[in-house]
């Protein structure tokens, strides 16, 4: 159907009340078998065409887009009335349900064998030409998407989005109750809780100079409801960081956050797995349980990463294979790279992929003639290894050097990934194995208790400094913290980080050896977390439990590629909300009050 030109706006149109005007139907709602019946429908103008003695409109609610024709003949008045509406005004109608000759039956839309013939017509709001057109395929920036946000969130695809997201919160409710969970809400104005990122800060006016942290996540306090015996919590939770933004990042997100008291990780796994076939349900997929595990030390050595994306195979170490040295250098393992399906690459394809891998300290092996010639048999045993066909991409890729860092064969190791990565993502046109309705979900465990942070030249957590350390590391804290792993999980679904979750400690004494071990003074571990401490000294029962993201699971289900696209108000990549613009300065006065003084205007 093609739209008449547009005006800005009409010049004045006559509006009616709703008065006691009540919906009979949905604009999604009828069917051939409701032909003869009488409907009463609201909405938006989403289309209309004007034939003269015909008019013919798509009115659009968040069910669907029903068609309604007004008849000259019929009622000439009513007629003249429609002849006023443009796109996006809000009307009533009212009339009988015609069925579609076969000919004009429209099977893109539910409601497509029958039109609604209208007999009334109530213009309930006129609205100025929206700033862009609300069809899902039309090429809109997202600055403009997000100040329209209101008109934005009409689009189809946005309102399925949206309703997709209410389904899957829903379907989390219901699993987690049905299993006796207990939904408890915790603080948003509270202290500090340590998950990595910087605090969002609140001033406090009653007691100015002090400041409330907006939560990181809800960690502490679900830690102290298992301490108070409320065991099995779960929210579905915003939390706040004020930290770098990307695609699958915003400062304010949603978890759904759990926890558990006596726990092993297995009954973690055990209420997350069928939580999460229930949830995929309601989006219209079935999956596979018990998901796959990997420990953090296989997933680095088959993926050069902690999140990987089992859609592409892994990665083997080949270097015995070859006769010592001759590809590889030193420890440095040889690894060999699969990507089904690519077929033969050009020249400056090759190059590409080798500039990609040297950038990253690798030196990669593409030119596989060359090695056939100095070495058949190994690049046959490399072949049958790997199970590479002849229609797939093999790179060999080994250290080009010497690499810094605590764990220097992990650095090596996730350069291979990315470039596993990089080589899988690029040429999916070809071998189509990164299909988003795929869904890969896999466990990976046991991490590493501590990282080095090189710029603070010291042990940082891994996780958070709450998760508990293997019992059998347990004497290992301080004197080898290096080779200490934690009892926590990752949960990662095609290459993005899920959850994250873990088995904490519940023993006052452990808790102070991690905070040593972490370089935390006795004073600054009391300043900081003394509540949790004093209260791990009241019979703290072991427990543990797990967060996943809300808007990157329902990103996945919905296809999206950025977690702004189901999240019904997000900030832009520089933390702004363009529609409310904020944030925004505040007057003096209100500054004042809080006792702040800034430093720069
Ligand atoms: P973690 O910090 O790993 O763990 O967070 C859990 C999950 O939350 C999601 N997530 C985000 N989503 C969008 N934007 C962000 N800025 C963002 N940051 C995190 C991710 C991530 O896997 N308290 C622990 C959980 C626990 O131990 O129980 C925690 O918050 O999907």
């Amino acid at each position: 159907m093609r739209e008449a030109p547009e005006s800005t706006k009409a010049a004045t149109v006559p509006l009616d009340f709703l008065g006691d005007l009540r919906r009979t139907h949905t604009c999604g709602e009828l069917r051939a078998s409701d032909a003869g019946r009488r409907a009463l429908l609201m909405g938006w103008v989403h289309r209309r065409r004007d034939l003269g003695g015909v008019i013919f409109l798509h009115l659009r609610d968040r069910e669907g887009v029903t068609q309604v024709v007004f008849h000259a003949n019929l009622d000439p008045e009513v007629h003249r009335k429609a002849e006023m509406l443009r796109l996006e005004y809000v009307i009533a109608v009212e009339g009988r349900v015609e069925k579609r000759s076969p000919e004009t039956v429209n099977p893109n839309i539910s409601t497509g064998e029958i039109e609604l013939v209208a007999e009334k017509l109530w213009i309930l709001n006129d609205s100025r030409t929206p700033p862009f057109p609300l069809e899902d395929d039309v090429e809109v920036s997202e600055e403009v998407r997000l100040k329209y946000r209101f008109v934005d969130l009409r689009r189809p695809r946005m309102q399925r989005n949206i309703i997709l997201r209410s389904r899957v919160s829903f379907a989390v409710r219901e699993f987690l109750t049905s299993q006796g969970f207990l939904e408890i809400e915790t603080p948003f104005m509270t202290r500090s809780t340590p998950e990595g990122a910087r605090d969002f800060l609140v001033p406090s006016r009653l007691q100015p100079g002090s400041f409330y942290a907006l939560p990181q996540s809800p960690q502490l306090f679900k830690q102290l409801l298992m301490v108070a015996g409320l065991d099995k919590y779960f929210q579905i939770v915003r939390c706040f960081r004020d930290e770098d933004l990307r695609a699958d990042r915003q400062p304010e997100f949603t978890q759904i956050d759990l926890e558990m008291s006596f726990p092993q990780q297995e009954r973690i796994f055990e209420v997350i797995e069928p939580m999460l076939e229930k949830v995929c349900e309601v989006a219209g997929y079935r999956i596979q349980t018990p998901f796959p595990r990997l420990t953090y030390a296989e997933a680095m050595r088959r993926y050069g990463t902690d999140k990987p994306d089992l859609r592409l195979p892994p990665m083997y170490a080949v270097e015995d294979l070859f006769p010592p040295g001759a590809l590889n250098v030193g420890d440095f393992p040889l690894m060999a790279i699969r990507i089904p399906g690519v077929g033969q690459l050009s020249r400056r394809e090759r190059e590409e992929l080798k500039a990609f891998g040297s950038e990253r300290g690798l030196r990669v092996y593409d030119d596989l003639k060359r090695l056939e010639r100095d070495f058949p048999q190994a690049l046959e045993q490399v072949r049958a290894r790997v199970g590479c066909g002849s229609d797939d991409l093999l790179l060999l890729a080994t250290w080009a050097g010497a690499v810094q860092g605590q764990r220097p064969l992990e650095t090596a190791l996730a350069a291979c990934g990315q470039l596993r990565l990089y080589a899988g993502q690029k040429y999916n046109d070809r071998h189509r194995l990164l299909d988003s309705r795929d869904f890969r979900f896999l466990w990976v465990t046991d991490f590493p208790m501590f990282e080095w942070d090189e710029q603070e030249r010291r042990w940082t957590a891994a996780h958070h400094p709450f998760t508990s350390p293997h019992d059998e590391d347990l004497d290992k804290l301080t004197t080898d913290p290096a080779s200490c792993r934690a009892k926590s999980y990752d949960l990662v679904l095609n290459g993005i980080e899920l959850g994250s979750g873990s088995i904490r400690i519940h023993r006052r004494d452990v808790q102070s050896r991690v905070f040593d071990a972490l370089g935390f003074t006795r004073e600054e571990a009391q300043r900081r977390f003394g509540f949790l401490l004093e209260a791990l000294e009241y019979g703290a029962p072991p427990h543990g439990g797990i967060a996943l993201g809300l808007d990157r699971l329902v990103m996945i289900l919905a296809g999206e590629s950025t977690i702004r696209d189901v999240i019904p108000f997000p900030k832009t990549s520089r933390g702004a909300d363009l529609m409310c613009e904020a944030p925004s300065p505040v007057p003096e006065q209100q500054l004042r009050e809080l006792g702040i003084t800034l430093l720069r205007r």
